[in-house]
């Protein structure tokens, strides 16, 4: 009798196995923006190629590029404490979701002669998702 509900347990954890990897994807933080949904713990992955340059809040160490707190509506080049390229002192817009979506696209042609040595982020989810994790991980209430 022991040995079969042992035998019916192992049976229940291996059809939980096989059902582990959706049941688990459910629980993943996903937010809705312009069109697909984006995935917060994804684009926290692709972070991970800015991370050796940026920081995300205020009060964190400047490395080779400005902190990027409350980066979602400032003003480009307007970190203080940073000393920017002309062409990033130059902009005057605020950064937006759509603005930021380019500039990773390819930083040295949405603005020519800017200092972030940074190829870009070819593929569009991986910005999509990195875009969603800069949204929940720099917004800074003072
Ligand atoms: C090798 C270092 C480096 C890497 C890697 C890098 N950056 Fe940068 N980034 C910079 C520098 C330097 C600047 C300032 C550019 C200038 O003044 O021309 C900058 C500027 C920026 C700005 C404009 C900030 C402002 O205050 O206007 C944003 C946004 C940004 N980076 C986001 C990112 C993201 C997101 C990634 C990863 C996909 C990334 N960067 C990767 C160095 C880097």
């Amino acid at each position: 009798m022991a040995t079969k509900s042992l035998l019916i347990g192992l049976g229940m954890a291996f059809a939980l196995a096989l059902v582990g990897p959706s049941a688990f994807s459910m629980g993943t933080k996903t937010v809705a923006t312009s069109s697909a949904l984006a995935d917060i713990s994804r684009g926290q992955h692709v972070f991970n190629r800015c991370r050796a340059c940026h920081n995300l809040t205020d009060s964190a160490k400047t490395r080779l590029g400005p902190n990027l707190n409350n980066i979602f509506g400032r003003i480009a080049g307007s970190a203080k404490n940073f000393k920017y390229s002309k062409a990033l002192q130059e902009a005057e817009f605020p950064w937006t979701e759509q603005r930021l979506d380019v500039w990773l696209t390819k930083p040295a042609s949405y603005l020519p002669g800017n200092k972030m040595q940074f190829a870009g982020v070819r593929n569009a989810q991986d910005r999509k998702d990195l875009i969603a994790y800069l949204r929940s991980a720099t917004l800074e209430i003072e």
